[in-house]
This record gives structure tokens, sequence and C-alpha cells, in this order.
């Protein structure tokens, strides 16, 4: 049986939404400039839609975690893969990320960030699951509340496909 996948959000909604963060984030740092660090793989057709969105100047890193799980839920043990090329410390940065599940990714991730020193950092997510928080996170930009289910497309995977569909969608796994 193939993968069965319902549209949630759709194309047109999502990338209206992203236009508005972008407004909002360009207002919020008006005559400044802010470093947008995309976690890879998930946040990146976000990320690159987010930037074109906001009109004060971007700066743009990427960075990878692994956090040891399997194909649905994260474990909470969290490897940086793939850092920074940049310092951080004294810029605004922006952490963008796919989707808050548990939080514990983004929990981990922003203690480490921290500790860098940056002038300000934020939470930009385009998606957010709060019934299933186990660690509290602070996001300040969400794009939107989803229910508890599990969803692919916009950079979002299963089992690593999926990720190139324009909208947002309600994956449930057919048998392998
Ligand atoms: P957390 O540490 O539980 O918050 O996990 C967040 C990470 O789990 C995200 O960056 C995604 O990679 C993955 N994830 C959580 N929920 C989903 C989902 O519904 N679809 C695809 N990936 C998900
Ligand atoms: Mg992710």
């Amino acid at each position: 049986m193939a993968d069965k996948i319902e549209v949630l959000l759709t194309e047109e909604e999502v990338n209206k939404r992203i236009r508005e963060m972008g407004e909002e984030i360009s207002a919020r740092y008006e005559g400044q400039s802010v470093t947008l660090v995309c976690i890879l793989k998930g946040a990146a057709p976000f990320a690159c839609e987010l930037a074109k969105r906001i009109t004060i100047p971007v700066e743009i890193e990427f960075m990878r975690c692994s956090s040891y799980g399997n194909e649905t839920q994260s474990s909470g043990v969290v490897k940086i893969v793939q850092d920074l090329d940049h310092p951080i410390r004294g810029k605004h940065v922006i952490v963008v990320e796919d989707i808050i599940d548990t939080g514990r990714t983004m929990n981990y991730l922003l203690t480490v960030l921290s500790e860098r020193e940056p002038a300000t950092l934020e939470l930009c997510a385009l998606l957010d699951k709060p019934d299933r928080r186990v660690t509290d996170v602070q996001v300040d930009y969400l794009g939107f509340e989803i229910p508890d289910a599990f969803v692919v497309g916009y950079g979002l995977d299963y089992a690593q496909k999926y990720r190139n569909l324009p909208y947002v969608g309600i994956c449930t796994p057919g048998n392998p």
C-alpha cells in the first residue's frame, strides 16, 4: 500500500503566512541586519522563502543536527553534525526550523547557540505541535499551530521522501 498524504496547509496558505512572518521580522529589526540559522535539511525550503520576504539585510547560515531516533520521533539526544561557518557573537540570530514537536532539538540547540553570545537569539518555526511538547521552548515567530499528526512537505520528510511537496500534508505511511 502506498503512503497516503492529505493536504493540511495549501501552498498558498503557507506562502502567505511566510510573507507575513518576513514582514514581522523586517519591522522588528528595522535598521539592523539578521542572521538566519537554517536547520538542515527540513527548514531549507522555509528558510529560502522567508529570506526572500525579509527586507532588511540578511545573512544565511546552515546547521545540521541529528536527533537519534526513529523515522517519526526524536530521542532527545542531539548531535551537531554540521556546525556554522562563522561566529555569531554580537549578531541578531534567528534560528529557522521546520517544526517543533517534543521541543528537545530546539531546547538543546538554543542553549548551545546562546553560549556563543549573539546580541539576540530568537526562534522562527513554520509549524508547532504543542500537544507533544516535553521541554519548554519559546517560539518567537510561528507559522501554524497544527494537531498531533505526522506531516510532510515544504521540507518535512518521511524517510527522506516528500520534502519537495509545495504544501504541508498529513502522512499515513503505507506498508514498506
Ligand atoms: P523535536 O526535538 O521532537 O521537537 O523534533 C523536531 C524534529 O523532529 C523536527 O526538526 C523534524 O525533523 C522532526 N519531526 C517532528 N515532527 C515531524 C513531522 O510531523 N514530520 C516530519 N518530521 C517531524
Ligand atoms: Mg528537523
